[in-house]
């Protein structure tokens, strides 16, 4: 799979749906550069890598550095980068904060929350030539003062997504997630605009789905979200291994003569 532009990316509309995946190191985004359009650099590792309750306290300096770690594994994937919370509270701390990003890695793109109310901060950063992929509907950076309840649950909401979303568009961004949306809704908000939309959470409708890796691979045990299809038993697998190797070091059948020197 050629690696994807901004272009390729809003050209994709309407014609094939996007694959975007999470990645936060260098081991795993190997396993993916080729296999996904886009990889997610969230900060829900925070959360997934870090072990933290939630997303808030993760820093541009480690976003960062996971973002260098995952480019590194990927260099054939379009790689976006996560703003983190209070990274993005007015023009010039987006700003600046952006073009860490583009000096500091080699990512193609930044991901901010927020939708008409960030309008003015996407226009920015876009307008000074960092490619932004916006985020409305369930916003996990606010969930202290807007919760984590699915949003477009009845026709005010629905009209307000749709406004966040085309005034996210005319900002300049070249795509958009989607996440915690009803899902007719969020098929509504995918014909309201000319840019790729990308769900979690959101239904069938959208342009292309996004899934955290952890979640998708079956490595995270705690819960499993309903929009969560597992397409891998990781933790049983791994597990399984670990006591493999631990009864083979116990019956002194690891190592053997052809892994010794
Ligand atoms: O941080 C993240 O992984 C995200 C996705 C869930 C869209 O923002």
């Amino acid at each position: 799979m050629p690696k994807q532009s901004v272009k390729s990316i809003i050209k994709s509309k309407n014609r094939t749906k996007l694959t975007m995946i999470t990645a936060y190191d260098y081991l795993f985004a190997k396993l993916f550069d080729g296999e996904a359009d886009i990889i997610l650099v969230g900060d829900s590792l925070n959360m997934s890598f870090g072990g933290q309750k939630d997303t808030l306290n993760v820093t541009l300096d480690v976003m960062l550095y996971h973002t260098n770690a995952v480019c590194k594994g990927a260099p054939g994937s379009f790689v976006v980068c996560d703003m983190p919370f209070g990274t993005y509270t007015d023009k010039k701390s987006a700003l600046d904060n952006a073009i860490r990003v583009y000096q500091e890695t080699p990512a193609d793109a930044i991901k901010v929350e927020g939708g008409a109310d960030k309008a003015d901060l996407i226009r920015e950063i876009t307008g000074n030539g960092i490619a932004v992929m916006g985020h409305i509907g369930l916003l996990p950076q606010f969930f202290r003062s807007e919760g984590y309840a699915i949003k477009g649950k009845d026709d005010i909401d629905a009209t307000r997504l749709i406004a966040d979303a085309k005034a996210v568009e005319a900002a300049g961004a070249f795509a958009i997630v989607i996440e915690g949306v009803k899902a007719d809704v969020a098929e509504k908000i995918t014909k309201a605009v000319n840019i790729p939309t990308i769900g979690i959470g959101a239904g069938n409708g959208t342009d292309g789905q996004v899934l955290v890796w952890s979640d998708m691979l079956g490595f995270f045990e705690d819960f499993k979200p309903k929009f969560v299809r597992q397409y891998l038993k990781g933790a049983d697998a791994v597990k399984q291994a670990v006591r493999q190797y631990r009864e083979d070091i116990q019956s002194g059948s690891f190592p053997s003569e052809n892994e010794s020197y």
